[in-house]
């Protein structure tokens, strides 16, 4: 059973009920899994159904969604898979962000005048990070779960084998990166037909990425970062511009860090620590927000508070943050309730220009990447997010391999100052050194309550911990369901541009009116996301899960 630290609140959440509130349960009544794919939701289940635990399962859906959805996440890629273990309330993150090679320098992406190439850190395999995804799958087997690792591993193995039908979003993201794709003849064999993006319903088989999960299976962390498939990743990145070694491969290894801890009026939360920006980013805002009655505020006061909070957070995480290993960052200071209350002063009833705060930050995209959450039986938690940066990563392919690479390098601040393709900036703390993790902002995030258990986490770039902050307000504020959170629609805001994004339906009309009076530029955009949710509620013994309706992905419950 999950201790509850530091609980002084009785959450809004499930106390509206008159039946008399029974000893939580131990274990929960059943298990839930929501992920990006059905193929990956039914390869959890499955793995889950052989007397696997949640870590198997999130070994079998990390690999099937490097099979099923490429353009999302893969083994060129990276992540971080949170972990809650329910036998001794232990919980880590297992970091398998992608590294910077050996010879990468400060500067490789400018040209002889200082210039920014953006399209060096992000097309063919410059723009690749040493990937992490496969050390992260042997770690996760052999330390947690329960499973062979070649029993994890079959159904992604029988998933690129047998082949999976082209959905309409891989199709228009193949589109999208269909000359680059057309560049590399391995990558083109795979995810193209007759050199361009094949049709709905056409089968993508993956023989080489079958063998390539095949070696991971027989040798561990040495089928991928050793012998033949890294020969064949190393000569062919070097061939292609790349500058990745040998060296590079074998010394890849993930990190154990401490999550990231916060409360919020009672509920726990439980986040990705650097160089995920989200968890200190996220409990930053909800540190700010905890000094305000929010949930008996005004639409547009509420909306203003939350915005205003976005806004602050985001520019100390462009000032701030970079990877641990590498540079001191003072979380402490940031997320010290005695900064919140300093940050709060300057919040009046008026947007704050984004430019009296000081310091640059540019504009979000954001269009793949994946997150699952998992809870098992025995109440095991996993919240995962992993990525290949944007669709299809670098699209560089090394042949016989079936390894798509990541374009993760375009997550460090190539120039101080210079926006990367999610408009984010950074200063000296995420600048690019040999060997250093480039600062993400990837949330996967665990919530508790007395009464429940929520895990939780989404794609979108920079707007990734918005989201999780929205979604977490409606959970402690009790509003609507599970289904409620993860299709909430959403808005943005990043410190600069000095706009507030919006999804269709976030505000309504009188909202928009008042929040203009205050002085916010509103931009309607594109819906984002994919947020993929599970929960325990301990007080009616009930397990649920939702998969965002925005994308084709699925829930399950047992
Ligand atoms: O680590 C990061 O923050 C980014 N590479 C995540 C990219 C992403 O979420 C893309 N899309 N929706």
């Amino acid at each position: 059973m999950i201790r509850m630290k530091g609980l002084r609140f009785v959450l809004p959440l499930f106390v509206a009920v008159c039946t008399p509130v029974l000893a939580a349960p131990d274990h929960p009544p059943g298990a839930a899994i929501a992920t990006a794919h059905p193929m990956a939701t039914r390869a959890g289940e499955q793995i889950l159904k052989e007397g696997g635990n949640a870590f198997d399962a999130a070994v079998a859906i990390t690999a099937t969604l490097a099979v099923v959805e490429p353009e999302s996440s893969g083994l060129g890629g990276g992540g971080f898979w949170l972990l809650h273990r329910a036998r001794d309330g232990f919980e880590t993150m297992v970091d398998g962000r992608e590294k910077a090679p050996g010879a990468a320098t400060r500067n490789m992406y400018l040209g002889p005048l200082g210039q920014p190439q953006p399209r060096k850190s992000l097309d063919g395999p410059l723009a690749a990070g040493i990937p992490g995804v496969p050390a992260a799958i042997v770690y996760l087997n052999h330390h947690f779960g329960r499973l062979s690792l070649a029993k994890d591993l079959a159904p992604a193995i029988r998933a690129a084998r047998n082949g999976f039908p082209v959905y309409a979003r891989f199709r228009r993201l193949a589109e999208y990166r269909q000359p680059l794709l057309q560049r590399y003849p391995a990558a083109a064999g795979v995810f193209l037909k007759d050199g361009h993006a094949p049709p709905v319903g056409y089968l993508i088989r993956q023989p080489d990425l079958a063998r390539t999960l095949e070696l991971i299976a027989e040798e561990g962390r040495a089928g991928f970062y050793q012998g033949r498939v890294a020969r064949e990743m190393v000569k062919g990145v070097r061939a292609n511009g790349g500058i990745w070694t040998r060296k590079d491969l074998r010394e890849y290894r993930v990190v154990e860090r401490k999550p990231v801890y916060g409360h919020y009026h009672g509920m726990r939360v439980i986040s990705a620590a650097l160089p995920s920006s989200g968890g200190v980013v996220l409990n930053e805002m909800l540190g700010i927000l905890q000094g305000y009655p929010l949930k008996c505020a005004a639409p547009v006061e509420r909306k203003h508070l939350i915005i205003e909070a976005m806004r602050r957070a985001y520019r100390d995480r462009a000032l701030y943050l970079g990877d641990p290993d590498f540079v001191h960052v003072d979380v402490a200071h940031l997320l010290n309730p005695a900064y919140w209350a300093k940050l709060r002063s300057t919040i009046h009833n008026r947007a704050t220009p984004s430019t009296a705060l000081g310091g640059d930050v540019g504009r979000p995209r954001g269009h793949n990447t994946t997150h699952f959450s998992i809870i098992d039986r025995a109440g095991n938690v996993v919240s995962a997010t992993l990525s290949v940066n944007i669709p299809f990563g670098s699209a560089y392919m090394a042949p016989g391999t079936g390894v798509v690479l990541n374009d993760e390098m375009d997550d460090f601040s190539v120039k101080p100052g210079q926006p990367n393709v999610y408009g984010l900036v950074g200063a000296e703390a995420n600048s690019i050194a040999p060997g250093k993790r480039p600062l993400s902002s990837m949330t996967p995030t665990i919530l508790e309550t007395k009464n429940a258990i929520v895990a939780l986490g989404t794609p979108g770039g920079s707007r990734i911990i918005t989201m999780v902050l929205l979604s977490t307000l409606e959970f402690a504020e009790g509003r609507g369901n599970i289904h409620d959170w993860v299709a909430l629609p959403r808005y943005h805001q990043q410190y600069l541009p000095d706009v507030v994004e919006y999804e269709p339906g976030a505000f309504t009309p009188a909202e928009m009116r008042g929040l203009r009076q205050r002085g916010y530029v509103l931009k309607e955009h594109a819906p984002w996301g994919n947020m993929q949710a599970v929960m325990w509620d301990k007080q009616h013994d009930r397990m649920s899960a939702a998969s965002d309706p925005r994308r084709q992905g699925k829930a399950w419950v047992q």
